[in-house]
């Protein structure tokens, strides 16, 4: 299959990575079928959409006619079966655990048509271990973008064990047509993005967990002496303290290497249920509406 030939897709997951991977297929023309287990996480994920295309109506990146395009272009259901016929291309973007992962491809290994190619957009589980329980392992595929989906450029393409190089070929000329630009890699823990990310984040915990500086030092020192969009630790507030965790424990687990062991306090936040911008709490406090940055007092 060539990416011209793909034309129905099927998002499996409408948070927020889930309904962005939406928003840039329905942008681009796609029919996309936008899956979840609940009428009311669909229901908020369309308004999430509708909000982040009328930002780029405002700023005029975005017609307000290729914006009503784009959203008859998306369709909820809450059947899998109904939500995959036809579908040329299903994204898995659901929460990040490993069972949950294995039991949506089994299904949709079981739903899809032949042709369908299979991605997740897991940003460290290995996509050979999802293939391996579907029969089509030569379909299945990384593709991994990055929050917020609309703006990041990037996606990385990440080639499992048994992925056909034509899967490969048709997934990298699709990320294209999204207007992103795509990188391959292949499937070891973490892939590239984050075994280079996860260290930077734990590394900024661990110095603030020591006292080498606050949080607002530290953040301040990378953003403006690298050139970064954000700090790490506001950076990983954004990306969610406990994604972040599962990551560090895949990279520890999967390359047996103390030094991506997870900083004791990261462990401490998130069994406790400061979870960053999602839970309303991290290294910093997050209140609706506003976008002024505050220390968590905890820190400060
Ligand atoms: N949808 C559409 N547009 C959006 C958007 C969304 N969800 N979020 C932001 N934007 C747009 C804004 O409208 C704005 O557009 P213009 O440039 O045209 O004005 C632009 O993005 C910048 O947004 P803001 O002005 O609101 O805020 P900002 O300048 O502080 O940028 C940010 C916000 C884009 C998130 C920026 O801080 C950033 O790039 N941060 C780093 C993000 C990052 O590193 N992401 C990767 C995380 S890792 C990951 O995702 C993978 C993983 O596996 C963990």
């Amino acid at each position: 299959m060539t990416s011209g030939n793909v034309s129905i897709v099927t998002v499996i997951g409408s948070g927020t990575m889930g309904n962005g991977i939406c928003h840039v297929f329905a942008q681009s023309g796609y029919r996309v079928r936008m899956m979840d287990i609940s009428q009311a996480a669909l229901d908020k994920a369309m308004l999430t959409i509708e909000k982040n295309m009328d930002r780029q109506v405002a700023k005029g990146s975005l017609t307000a006619e290729a914006k009503a395009a784009a959203i008859a272009n998306i369709s909820t259901h809450t059947d899998m079966a109904e939500a995959v016929t036809g579908a040329d291309l299903a994204v898995e973007a659901a929460t990040e655990n490993v069972e949950l992962k294995l039991n949506i491809f089994r299904k949709l290994d079981e739903h899809c048509a032949p042709h369908c190619i299979l991605a997740s957009n897991t940003s460290s589980i290995s996509i050979t271990k999802i293939a391996s329980v579907t029969k089509r392992p030569s379909q299945v595929i990384g593709m991994h973008f990055m929050n917020p989906v609309p703006v990041m450029k990037l996606v990385e393409v990440i080639n499992g064990y048994a992925t056909d190089a034509e899967v490969t070929k048709t997934i990298y000329a699709l990320s294209e047509k999204l207007g992103k630009t795509p990188c391959v890699a292949n499937d070891y823990p973490g892939f590239v993005a984050n075994r280079i990310l996860m260290p930077m984040i734990n590394e900024a915990i661990i110095s603030l967990h020591e006292g080498v500086a606050g949080v607002h030092e530290i953040d301040t020192i990378m953003k403006l002496g690298m050139a970064h969009p954000m700090g790490p630790l506001q950076l990983a507030d954004f990306i969610g303290l406990d994604t972040c965790l599962s990551i560090l424990n895949v990279l520890y687990n999967g390359l047996g290497n103390t030094k991506y062991a997870p900083c004791p306090l990261l462990v401490n936040m998130v069994q406790a249920g400061y979870l960053g911008c999602k839970s309303g709490e991290g290294f910093y406090k997050y209140t609706p509406g506003s976008k002024e940055l505050v220390v968590s007092s905890r820190f400060a």
